[in-house]
């Protein structure tokens, strides 16, 4: 497995990956909630493969901590209305950025610790514009998965997959509204994902 993980950070391997596995759908399915003419802002972006199938124009903003998938999105779709920042999603580089229209959190919060998802869901409300939204998704673990979605769930990368209701409840510290579905049908290898739609944030960043 620790291969598997060296591998994933070679990034034509990871893209490979991704369209093997088909979790581009599933990112597809996510970046259908961005309308053209919005401000976006991609949390963990990775490579961004999925770039090229955001709607244009686009005024986007991606962050990661690590530096080979940065400069890859960089070299490969940077340019005058996307930014690609190799680091922490902070509070310095949430005040940099203009008002958010959607803020994308694909196959993120499974890596990050419940403090880690709380603080980041709490920086991401603070950030929206009026009528903004956070999009998220993420492996989960869920009752009425088979053996082999359920083992792709327990050898996922991520170290926080959760149970459906456990996202929910982090999400909804910093949110007034929490839509969520399972989505097991994106992908060509069994796999449980958890998609949110979160909406007014219930901050002292509150409208
Ligand atoms: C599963 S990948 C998803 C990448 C991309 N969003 C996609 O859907 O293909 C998760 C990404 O989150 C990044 N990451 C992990 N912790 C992070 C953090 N605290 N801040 C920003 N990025 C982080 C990792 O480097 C990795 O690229």
């Amino acid at each position: 497995m620790e291969g598997l993980k060296g591998l994933l950070r070679h990034v034509p391997a990871y893209v490979l990956l991704q369209r093997i596995v088909g979790a581009d759908r599933l990112r597809y399915r996510c970046i259908e909630e961005i309308r053209p003419g919005e401000t976006v802002l991609d949390v963990g972006c990775g490579p961004a493969y999925y770039f090229p199938r955001l709607p244009q124009p686009l005024d986007y903003h991606g962050f990661d901590t690590d530096a080979r998938y940065i400069d890859w999105a960089e070299e490969h779709f940077g340019g005058a209305n996307a930014s690609f920042h190799c680091g922490n999603f902070d509070e310095a580089a949430a005040r940099s950025l203009p008002p958010i229209d959607v803020v994308l959190l694909l196959g993120l919060l499974h890596h990050l610790s419940d403090e880690q998802c709380t603080r980041l869901l709490n920086l991401a409300a603070s950030v929206l514009s009026p009528g903004g939204r956070v999009i998220s998704v993420d492996t989960c673990f869920e009752p009425t998965q088979g053996r082999i979605s359920r083992w792709m769930s327990a050898n996922d990368r991520g170290e926080y997959v959760r149970e459906p209701a456990a996202f929910e409840k982090l999400a909804m510290q910093s949110f007034g509204q929490v839509e969520g579905k399972v989505i097991n049908d994106a992908t060509h290898i069994p796999s449980s994902y958890w998609m949110m739609r979160m909406t007014a944030p219930n901050g002292p960043w509150a409208e």
